[in-house]
């Protein structure tokens, strides 16, 4: 399919997520290279066929590479067999074994693992999941959520209101869940700019706690909720120290730590979670995207054994938990996500994202000293250069380093005028540092 089949097309009815529509729809020129005909591995090809290295892995979820072979004949042969299986009173082998195999590689003492079909409903589900745990114990009172300034736990109203993007909160400010109160982000590019992986400064921020229990009581709270290593708002790193004290004041305080894994589970960080990789244990581990590289939609909440079973009392043949989706462990989910696993370790995944971190940290951190770039940090297979806005136009330098990123043939998410990367795990370390060096020729030629 060529440019010009693209320019046939019928723009207007598909009104896109998070996109600027309108750019996008009026102008030929805004398209190029932004019409994707096809994927392989680390790579996309545009209806122009112009090749894009992917250096999102989609959003985040493509790790192990678009189309893994594996992971298509997979839901090929899962579509032979079985389609749909009613979710509710039913199972499958499949969904069993694959929520054994997810409660394996996670930390010690999560056994139990609920499905659903995003992040954003994985996050709905962990705080629904919070609220009735408490209530099951006899403490309903503790009804609180506290998220933090800056976090991104989708797009439900239960994840917009504990999650700190301004753009989100402001539109539907109306919608958003009572009761709820924000940690300070850890964004401080005066105390901690070009830090390589965890900042050295600002572990105190996660003392904000104490204050926020003093400001409202401990028996509201319900749950803090954090991503472990900030995605979605631009590879924000904890500061050294930082989520273990979460963790502490969380224990003290009776309250739940949920950490939104959605970004850092099943590879990014070269360990199955965060949780492991920052040594810190949660009470709820939410995850999707890497489950399955992104093949079928599927997300999910992992819990410990404790809070499982305080769910499991009264009379046997009574629902415990009201809750649910059609989609619940979808056989072809289920199916990409068993092969996913597979190769995660006949691939040595983990072992292989590892190392190719350090060639991520030292590719972007080469990047210090150009013109406009305020802060570079990284933190395993995920990084992020920051960008001064031009003058009055916040975002529009990234749009520009974006735009011109595309015609040298990589694809860099950006957000605000933040570049963010999230390679794919298979990305040669020779791909790794061409990126970078696209992106150096992309901040210059965007001036
Ligand atoms: C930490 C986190 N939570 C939740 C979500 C929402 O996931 P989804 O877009 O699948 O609903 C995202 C998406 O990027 C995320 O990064």
């Amino acid at each position: 399919m060529g440019h010009n089949d693209s320019e046939q097309l019928n723009l207007n009815p598909y009104w896109m997520p998070f996109s600027h529509n309108r750019y996008y729809k009026q102008d030929a020129a805004h398209r190029v290279h932004r019409m994707l005909a096809r994927a392989e591995g680390s790579y996309y090809w545009t209806t122009e066929n112009h090749k894009l290295y992917d250096a999102l892995s989609g959003l985040w979820c493509c790790g192990l590479g678009h189309r893994h072979p594996r992971l298509v004949e997979a839901v090929k042969q899962q579509l032979d067999v079985l389609d749909y299986g009613t979710a509710f009173q039913m199972g499958t082998p499949g969904v069993f074994k694959l929520a054994e195999r997810i409660a394996e590689a996670a930390p010690a003492g999560f056994e139990h693992v609920f499905f659903c079909n995003s992040g954003s409903e994985a996050v709905d589900t962990a705080l629904k999941m919070a609220l009735a745990y408490h209530r099951a114990r006899g403490e309903a009172h503790r009804t609180r959520f506290i998220g933090r300034e800056k976090g991104y736990h989708g797009v439900g109203f239960g994840g917009i209101s504990v999650g700190g993007m301004v753009a989100n909160r402001k539109m539907f400010a109306a919608g958003m869940l009572p009761g709820v109160d924000h940690l300070p982000h850890t964004h401080n590019l005066k105390e901690m700019a070009f830090s390589r992986g965890e900042p050295q400064w600002g572990s105190h921020l996660a003392d904000e706690l104490e204050r926020l229990v003093a400001l409202h009581d401990a028996s509201t709270i319900a749950a803090v909720i954090v991503e472990p290593m900030q995605g979605s708002a631009g590879v924000i790193v904890p500061p050294q120290g930082y989520l273990k004290r979460l963790r502490e004041l969380c224990t003290k305080h009776g309250i739940l730590l949920i950490f939104d894994e959605v970004i850092t589970g099943f590879g990014r960080m070269g360990q199955p979670f965060a949780a492991q990789y920052f040594d810190v244990t949660p009470d709820l581990i939410t995850f999707a995207k890497g489950v399955n590289n992104g093949l079928v939609p599927m997300g999910g909440v992992i819990a410990t054994k404790s809070i499982y079973d305080t769910f499991m009392t009264g009379p046997d043949h009574m629902v415990e938990f009201f809750h649910g989706y059609t989609y619940s462990g979808h056989a072809l989910a289920v199916a990409a996500a068993h092969a996913a696993l597979d190769v995660i370790a006949e691939e040595q995944i983990y072992p292989r994202v590892n190392a190719l971190s350090k060639t991520l940290e030292e590719a972007v951190h080469g990047l210090k000293g150009e013109a406009n770039v305020i802060d570079i940090r990284n933190c395993q297979l995920a990084a992020a250069v920051e960008l001064a806005p031009m003058e009055g136009k916040p975002g529009l330098r990234a749009i520009r380093v974006f735009e011109e990123a595309l015609k040298r043939g990589v694809l860099f998410r950006f957000t605000g005028d933040i570049i963010a990367m999230g390679p794919t795990f298979v990305s040669t370390p020779e791909e790794i540092g061409h990126m970078a060096e696209v992106l150096r020729e992309s901040i210059r030629a965007a001036g």
